[in-house]
Parts: C-alpha cells; structure tokens; sequence
C-alpha cells in the first residue's frame, strides 16, 4: 500500500483551500442529506475531511459530537488553526482510512470526494471494512464519489468512478441504499465536475 500522506501534505502546504478545486465555500449537499437522515444529537465522523467548512457548519448547526479523519496531518492543522478555539470541540484523527482501526462506533460516516481515490479492490475492501467496523448498527453513511461521467483523475492522482449501483454493490448485503443525489460540482475555475451521492444504512 501506497502512503499517500506526502502527497496531500504539499498539497495543503502549498495551496490556499480555495485554490483547490474540491473547494466548496458551503458544503450545501452535504448539510441538506445530513438533516434529512441524521440527528445533531448523534456522533459524526467526516473521512478524509481535509480543509472542508463542514466542521464549522455542523457545530452552527448543534453537532456536539464531530471527529475528523485525515492521512495529511497539514489539512487538520488547517482547520484548527482557521477554528481557533472552536477546534477544542472537535476530536482530529490523523489516519489512513485504509489502515484505520475505530476505538468507537459512530452514527454517520461522512465522506466526500475521499474514495474515489482509492483505486486498488483491496483498497476499497479495506474502506468497506473501516466502515463496518466504524458505523453503529442503523447508523449512515453519506458518501460522494465522482460520477460515471465524473473526471478520471483529481489532484495528479487516479482515480475511480461510481454510478449509484456501483455503491450499492460495493458496500453489499450490511448497507440499504436510502437516497441518491447527483451533483454537478462548479469548481472554482469554473468546470463542472459530476458526483455521485448515496445515503447507505447500516444494516
Ligand atoms: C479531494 S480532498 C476532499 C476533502 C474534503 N472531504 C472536502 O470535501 O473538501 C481528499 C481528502 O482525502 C484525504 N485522503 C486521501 N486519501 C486518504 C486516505 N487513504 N485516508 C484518509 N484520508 C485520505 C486527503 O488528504 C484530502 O484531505
């Protein structure tokens, strides 16, 4: 296995989070399917979180219970620096979600444009198997990957694509699918990058 924590250190070493073109100012899907399938009150962890607004947003919103997992130790300290204080309130883990062995369970299982980096199957085996491991029984998970017809790679890097069945199959007989979204994603250069999103219970 690859460590692809080089990689997205200089990345968020090197470039303002608004340069990348992953940047969303709001993550407005993200916020609308976690208010429709999931509850404040419950515990959240957002996979790959890197620099995204999502923490403050979810602790605007009443979120108590917020850890965020990240192979670039850069990205969380991005966000705790631009959190100050606030950041007290959110647990950072600094993992590979490949290697990564919860000591907890979670209600949802957040993850955006994290794993259609993972190419290999025993890679996506791995993830599978994090987030069984990871998610309370009846809790979520919210995932957005790049669609069929997304781009064929991100940040340098390959990448895999994935129609809403293509999920389904992924994550087999433990998930049910609860809801689907496509999303034409406007980077901040302007092109439109199609993504794919499923809301998945754990069984
Ligand atoms: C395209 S960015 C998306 C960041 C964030 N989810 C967002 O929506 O703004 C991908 C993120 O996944 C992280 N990442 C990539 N591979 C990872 C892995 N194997 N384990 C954990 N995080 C990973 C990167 O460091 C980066 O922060």
């Amino acid at each position: 296995m690859n460590d692809p924590s080089t990689h997205w250190d200089n990345v968020f070493a090197s470039k303002e989070p608004a340069e990348t073109s992953w940047f969303q100012d709001d993550p407005t899907l993200s916020l609308a399917l976690l208010d429709e399938w999931a509850h404040s009150s419950g515990s959240l962890i957002d996979i790959g979180a890197g620099s995204s607004r999502l923490a403050e947003r979810l602790l605007d919103a009443g979120w108590r219970d917020i850890s965020l997992l990240d192979v670039s130790a850069e990205a969380l300290a991005l966000t705790r620096r631009r959190l100050g204080d606030s950041s007290e309130n959110l647990t950072f883990v600094n993992a590979d979600v490949r290697h990564w062995t919860p000591s907890r369970h979670y209600d949802v299982w957040h993850d955006r444009a994290v794993l259609h980096f993972l190419v290999d199957a025993a890679d996506c085996d791995h993830y599978v198997a994090a987030a069984l491991r990871a998610l309370s029984p009846g809790g979520i998970l919210v995932i957005a990957t790049f669609a069929a017809d997304g781009p064929d790679q991100c940040s340098g890097l390959p990448v895999r694509r994935y129609g809403v069945d293509d999920l389904v199959k992924m994550f087999g007989p433990h998930f049910s699918l609860e809801d689907s979204r496509r999303e034409e994603h406007v980077t901040p250069l302007g092109t439109v990058q199609p993504f794919t999103w499923v809301v998945l219970r754990r069984r």
